[in-house]
């Protein structure tokens, strides 16, 4: 029986080699170990031993037992180890590689023009004011001067609505909206979105941003001069120091009229389709508020005067950031919208 125990022993350290596998040490467990394993059929034979020898084998059996356990509890350990070592490494991670962007959304660089537009008008003293896109014909034109079978109505070929109503064609509706519910004196800048049959092109669009402006107070306070004053101001710090004109022009809603145009940034004044070859681009309308349109809005204009503006958002964009085709605003790539530096520091 001592043999037999020896030889088990020896069978199954031999088995629990460094390179036993997992499979190889729970089969050697079962074998030697288990329930009806090697070492319980021997036990179960202890009757047949010599009384004398009992406590011998005894022994023996308790000592190899705890041999076979104690191997086998390295084995597993170190076998627990090297399987945790492989998917480590197999998983490797390298902390030194860049991580996922999260992107950051920005406003849009219209937005940040227009934003950028009105914090120097309310430098200059003026407020805000939003009207609305959707305008009846009293608002948009009526009002302003442009009688029912005006010519001047098809400059601005309109987009009508529901109900008889439209969608403005120009922001010059917040000199009445706002001019109904206030008196002077008032320095107001509206800016929103405007809407005309335009196709879309490099210097046009159908939907496009307006800031509209005036300034209304007793007469003999507002001038042209004054208006010519703001004007510049505005262009100065807007642009720095960039040759600007005044011209002649004509509006129903204003009278003496005029156009504020720019010396053209993107070719320098050679001549390129923003700027229709001439060297110069219109950024702006003005002119000194008809007295039709004070009379409209209950104002008498034996006793007020004032001036109103009205700027292209998109136009003077292109200028500023030196784009020279509007369409590239609309199309939402964000590869473009993303490449321009914020100017105004957020939305109000
Ligand atoms: N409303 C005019 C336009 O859209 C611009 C303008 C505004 C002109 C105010 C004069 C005064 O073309």
């Amino acid at each position: 029986m001592k043999e037999q125990l020896e030889e088990i022993r020896r069978r199954a350290m031999s088995e629990l080699g460094d390179n036993a596998d997992e499979a190889q040490v729970d089969a050697v467990r079962v074998r030697v170990l288990g329930r009806s394993g090697e070492l319980t059929e021997i036990m179960r034979r202890m009757r047949e031993v010599p009384n004398e020898e009992r406590p011998a084998i005894g022994q023996l059996i308790n000592q190899i037992k705890r041999e076979v356990e104690a191997r086998v509890e390295e084995l597993s350990e170190k076998l627990k180890a090297a399987a945790l070592d492989k998917s480590l490494n197999e998983k490797r991670i390298d902390v030194t590689l860049p991580g996922m962007r999260i992107a950051r959304g920005r406003i849009h660089p219209i937005t940040d023009i227009m934003e950028q537009m009105l914090q120097i008008f309310e430098s200059l003293g003026f407020e805000v004011e939003m009207t609305q896109d959707i305008e009846d014909d009293f608002h948009n034109f009526e009002a302003l001067n442009f009688k029912e079978h005006h010519p001047a109505r098809d400059m601005q070929d309109t987009f009508y609505v529901e109900g008889g109503m439209l969608l403005r064609t120009h922001t010059s509706n917040g000199q009445i909206r706002v001019m109904e519910k206030r008196r002077p004196p008032l320095a107001i800048v509206c800016p929103g979105k405007c809407y005309r049959r335009d196709d879309l092109s490099v210097r046009a669009s159908p939907m496009f941003t307006q800031i509209e402006g005036f300034m209304v107070d007793k007469i003999g306070r507002v001038t042209m001069a004054h208006l010519k004053g703001v004007l510049t101001q505005f262009a100065q710090a807007f642009f720095g120091a960039t040759a600007i004109r005044f011209r002649a022009s004509y509006f129903p809603f204003t009278e003496p009229s005029a156009e504020l145009d720019m010396h053209c940034l993107l070719c320098d004044g050679a001549g390129c389709p923003v700027c229709k070859h001439s060297g110069w681009t219109e950024v702006l309308g003005c002119g000194m508020i008809h007295p039709n349109v004070l009379r409209a809005v209950g104002c008498d204009p034996a006793e007020y005067q004032g001036f109103a503006f009205g700027i292209g958002v998109e136009r003077t964009g292109l200028l500023k950031l030196g784009v020279d085709d509007m369409r590239l605003f609309f199309e939402n790539d964000l590869r473009f919208l993303a490449q321009f530096p914020a100017l105004s520091g957020g939305v109000r």
